[in-house]
């Protein structure tokens, strides 16, 4: 048997519970992996709460990114072996929160030896979609990008990422983040009330770029700071098409990408706070009160 953090039912926190399962077994494609870390994000809380749809089947595993150790191969696998330390995300339907779960193996990419499985488990939800905004406008060296939501998981990447690429960003966050924002070499703009004012004072002439993680009327304000709307870009709000800005559009090579950052020391997942395996719903809780900083991960022993 193989415990696995799941939801019941469509609904809050009281919808979640530990149980055990029996392994599941690779399919055709898939890697069977003994999870070590799986990442926590917003969209984990979204899916229990049905705000994806209620389609799914019940009771659902919970968590969408891990870092582990291929125990087993299905049909038409090739390039992984047992043993492999890999980074993916899960495979539909199945939980990341686990001691196994399922992941597809043309999805998955080697963990690097010097990257943690900590880290790694950052990666193939958060961390990549990190990359696909910021590399989907192609800033230039020396442009300025605001991010919006910029101590939160995706955000302080997304900052991070612009670093790499020689990109100025303006990082608008709660006031508790400043040092952590400042640190990626970034501006720190306090979030709340007349955010979009005080960054109108430290570019009165606009940002080149608008990378979104909180939406709604945040986004409508910044939206306004952008010298072009078609360089807004979101990942909380999908809205922003109404704005003259664009969705996340997928990288195929995000996760390669991004692994090879953290191993040459170019990007910090950040990770502020683990738990184990049977404290996953703490874990989530964290993050529900979308004010986490960094990223929130679940260890397993
Ligand atoms: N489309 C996709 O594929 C995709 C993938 C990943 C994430 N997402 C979405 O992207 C969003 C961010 O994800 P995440 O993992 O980074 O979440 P997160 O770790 O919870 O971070 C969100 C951050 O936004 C900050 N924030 C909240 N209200 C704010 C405001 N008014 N102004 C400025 N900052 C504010 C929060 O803290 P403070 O207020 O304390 O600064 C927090 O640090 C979520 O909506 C998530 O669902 C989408």
């Amino acid at each position: 048997m193989s415990k696995v953090y799941v939801f019941t039912r469509f609904g809050g926190p009281e919808t979640e519970e530990l149980q055990d399962r029996p392994v599941p077994e690779a399919g055709p494609g898939e890697l069977l992996v003994e999870v070590r870390a799986g990442g926590v994000n917003p969209a984990d809380w979204k899916i229990r709460q049905g705000l994806f749809g209620t389609r799914r089947e019940l009771p659902s595993g919970m968590g969408l990114e891990v870092a582990g150790v291929v125990v087993g191969t299905g049909d038409g696998v090739s390039g992984f072996s047992v043993g492999d330390a890999v980074v993916a995300g899960v495979a539909g339907g199945r939980g990341g929160w686990a001691e196994h779960t399922l992941v597809r193996a043309a999805e998955a990419v080697a963990k690097p030896e010097e990257v943690s499985f900590v880290d790694a488990a950052t990666l193939p939800v958060a961390g990549t979609t990190a990359f696909d905004l910021v590399h989907q406008v192609a800033p230039a060296p020396g442009q300025r990008m605001l991010v919006l939501g910029a101590g939160g998981g995706v955000g302080l990447m997304a900052t991070q990422l612009a670093a790499v690429r020689r990109v100025h960003v303006i990082g608008v966050a709660g006031p508790g983040k400043r040092d952590l924002v400042e640190a990626t070499g970034a501006t720190f703009v306090p979030s709340g009330a007349g955010f979009a004012e005080r960054v109108r004072e430290l570019a009165p002439r606009g940002v080149d770029i608008v990378v979104d993680l909180v939406g709604g009327d945040v986004l409508r304000a910044a939206a306004t700071l952008a010298t072009e709307p078609g360089r807004v870009v979101s990942a909380a709000d999908p809205a922003v098409t109404d704005l003259g800005g664009t969705g996340r559009v997928h990288h195929p090579d995000a996760l390669a990408r991004l692994t090879g950052y953290v191993r040459q020391g170019l990007l910090d997942p950040h990770v502020t706070a683990t738990y184990p395996l049977d404290r996953a719903g703490e874990a989530l809780a964290a993050v529900e009160t979308g004010h986490a900083t960094g990223k929130v991960v679940v260890q397993v022993p």
